[in-house]
């Protein structure tokens, strides 16, 4: 099978090249990545001159483009986005203009290159698109059937793709799959997320900035665990079926920051309280039970601490790659963001 994989260097983009490569089936990858702020071919440096993988720079919005590597693969794995919570709220345009119109426009692209509707699409969708769950109610859990209520500029685009493809499934009978995933750890992601950000400036000796009182939770999710997940729809997925994709890994933000700090040897003086994150949703948490019992999933390398243990191994391991994404570019933004508060 070949795949045409939209944003392959990003941090799941390249996590998924070499996982699906790696997984040992007939598959080869067409890359197609703008390279914005956090596209890096350097994630890929790794792969050389495998005969499996080629990369195209393009923008997801080139209608012809697009449908051109439609036409020369057998399915699409879209996952190019603009994908910071923070950044959607200093200007949410960019955020419209791939996560909505870019989406659209491969959906109109996989019409005029597939219109037998063959070729199977699966959508990288994310969790924020279901809201926020109270802290008070444990048993509350986001399935399939919660309604879409985003709160954040960014959850606001990707719920906006996920309705595109939902009506280009009714109405067109595209062969589509969503996958709505929480959110993911590991190698080669954009010290902007909190793990590497925080990983990164403790290395640095600096101190991490922690949002509001910390009490936020997320379900962590070993990136390696969403690939599966994803191929698993890529093959087995059901035509216009959306699949929860989680880990079964609940933790606070303070949790999340004692871990890193007792893992890395520090205290809590390296903790530094910053202003709440505006409309910063309380907590995620996913029932993946549908895609484990329909397609036989379950997340099994996202255990704490030894996944978070490697994973701060692996940054600790490869600070040439993070200080050349840190450097540059990304001190602006560092600035704007944090500058004022840490
Ligand atoms: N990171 C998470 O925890 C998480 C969780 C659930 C879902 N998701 C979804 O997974 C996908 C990938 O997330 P990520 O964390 O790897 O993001 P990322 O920001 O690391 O990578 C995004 C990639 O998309 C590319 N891109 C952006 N705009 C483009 C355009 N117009 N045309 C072509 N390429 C473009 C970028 O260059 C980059 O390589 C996103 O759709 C995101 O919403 C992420």
């Amino acid at each position: 099978m070949k795949i045409l994989l939209t944003g392959g260097c990003g941090f799941i983009g390249s996590n998924f090249v070499r996982f699906a490569l790696g997984a040992g089936g007939d598959l080869s990858i067409v890359n197609l990545d703008a390279l914005t702020y956090s596209g890096n071919p350097e994630n890929l440096a790794d792969l050389g001159d495998d005969n499996r993988y080629r990369f195209v720079k393009g923008d997801i919005r080139d209608l012809d483009l697009m449908a051109e590597l439609i036409g020369e693969c057998d399915a699409v794995v879209h996952m190019a986005a603009e994908s910071h919570v923070d950044r959607s709220i200093i200007d949410a345009r960019p955020f419209i203009q791939t996560n909505v119109l870019g989406t659209q426009t491969l959906l109109d692209a996989l019409r005029r290159a597939d219109p037998g509707n063959d070729k199977r699409f699966v959508h990288v969708s994310t969790d924020e698109v279901y809201g926020s769950l109270p802290l008070d109610r444990p048993d509350l859990l986001f399935t399939e059937d919660t309604p879409t209520d985003p709160k954040s500029p960014y959850a606001a685009s990707k719920a906006a793709s996920d309705f595109l493809v939902r009506a280009a499934v009714h109405t067109f009978g595209v062969n589509a799959c969503i996958t709505n995933c929480s959110n993911n750890f590991g190698p080669y992601q954009f010290p902007e997320k909190v793990i590497p950000l925080f990983v990164t400036n403790l290395i640095e000796g600096k101190k991490v900035p922690l949002y509001g009182d910390g009490l936020n939770v997320r379900d962590w999710l070993h990136v390696d665990d969403h690939c599966e997940a994803i191929l698993a729809v890529l093959e087995r997925g059901e035509r216009g079926r959306t699949y929860n994709i989680g880990g079964n890994n609940e933790r606070s933000n303070i949790d999340l920051t004692h871990q890193i700090l007792a893992i890395m040897g520090f205290g809590d003086e390296m903790i530094q309280p910053v202003k709440d994150r505006p409309g910063h949703d309380r907590r995620y948490a996913i029932d993946a039970g549908r895609i484990e019992r329909e397609l036989g999933w379950t997340p099994s390398r996202s255990a704490w601490p030894l996944a978070l243990r490697e994973t701060i191994a692996w940054y600790k391991d490869n600070p040439q790659w993070w200080r050349r994404v840190k450097s540059g570019a990304y001190r602006a933004y560092y600035e704007q963001q944090y500058g004022s508060k840490a």
